[in-house]
């Protein structure tokens, strides 16, 4: 779809803002967000609850317009994609973990994981399956493949998510509170999967956390403060 020299941040964020609009509100909660991420950096973003976390990830992950402002990925301004070019470039290239997995119930593990991939190429591939399992194995999971998300624990729904957000090979995985329903070893655990799983294959991530400890193991940390970006170097 698009080439670029690999120089070019991956994300760039520039002024971007959005204020909630209703009948009888008006909600401003992003002010000018500027910031950038380099190829492969692993970023955790804070901030209090009600600071705008989940609004900025949602719209990097182009689920959600903004007022204004603009951001670039890969050299594309997703601020001037039409709906379906927009759907198809989130599919190739952005992988979402949420805080509730968001898992299909009634599918099993593998399924589940297949997801993006078959929404992709239009059916489930052979191809696609043997990738699904591969990013199963790597999960620690390839023993519950065919178990129903239901019938699986939160830190392995957890860990599915992880495999299903993989699963397109994502340039950018963004991630909103991703331990944020695990119990501390658990939530341990799935971190120290998502950063063997960053240096192994170079994919980005962006991670919200209300978790300091996690946070603190980043390369990186910005914060959300009064709707915009404040820097906090990696100690
Ligand atoms: N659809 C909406 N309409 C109006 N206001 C909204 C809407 N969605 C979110 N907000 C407001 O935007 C602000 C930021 O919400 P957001 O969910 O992004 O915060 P957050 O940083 O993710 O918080 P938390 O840490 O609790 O998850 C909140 O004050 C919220 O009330
Ligand atoms: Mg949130």
């Amino acid at each position: 779809m698009m080439t670029t020299a690999d120089s070019t941040p991956l994300l760039e964020v520039v002024d971007l803002r959005k204020t909630f609009v209703d009948r009888y509100f008006e909600t401003p909660v992003l002010k000018g967000i500027n910031f950038t991420l380099a190829r492969g950096e692993m970023v955790a973003m804070q901030g209090s609850s009600g600071s705008g976390k989940s609004t900025l990830l949602t719209i990097l992950g182009t689920l959600l317009a903004p007022t204004s402002g603009t951001f670039r990925m890969l050299g594309q301004d997703l601020t001037r994609l039409t709906e379906s070019q927009l759907s198809e470039f989130r599919n190739r290239y952005i992988g979402f973990i949420f805080q509730h997995h968001h898992l299909l119930p009634d599918f099993t593990a593998l399924e589940n994981v297949v997801f993006p991939h078959a929404g992709r190429v239009g059916r489930e591939t052979r191809v696609g399956l043997e990738r699904a399992a591969m990013l199963l194995e790597r999960v620690g999971l390839s023993d519950r493949k065919h178990y129903r998300a239901t019938r699986l624990s939160g830190g392995q729904k957890q860990r599915v998510a992880i495999a299903r957000a993989l699963m397109n090979e994502p340039s950018l995985v963004l991630a909103d509170e991703p331990t944020g329903n695990l119990d501390r070893d658990t939530a341990n655990q799935s971190f120290e999967l998502l950063t063997e799983i960053q240096r192994e294959t170079g994919t980005t991530f962006l991670l919200s956390t209300h978790d300091e400890l996690l946070a603190s193991r980043c390369e990186r940390r910005i914060r959300l403060l009064d709707g915009v970006v404040v820097t906090t170097p990696a100690h």
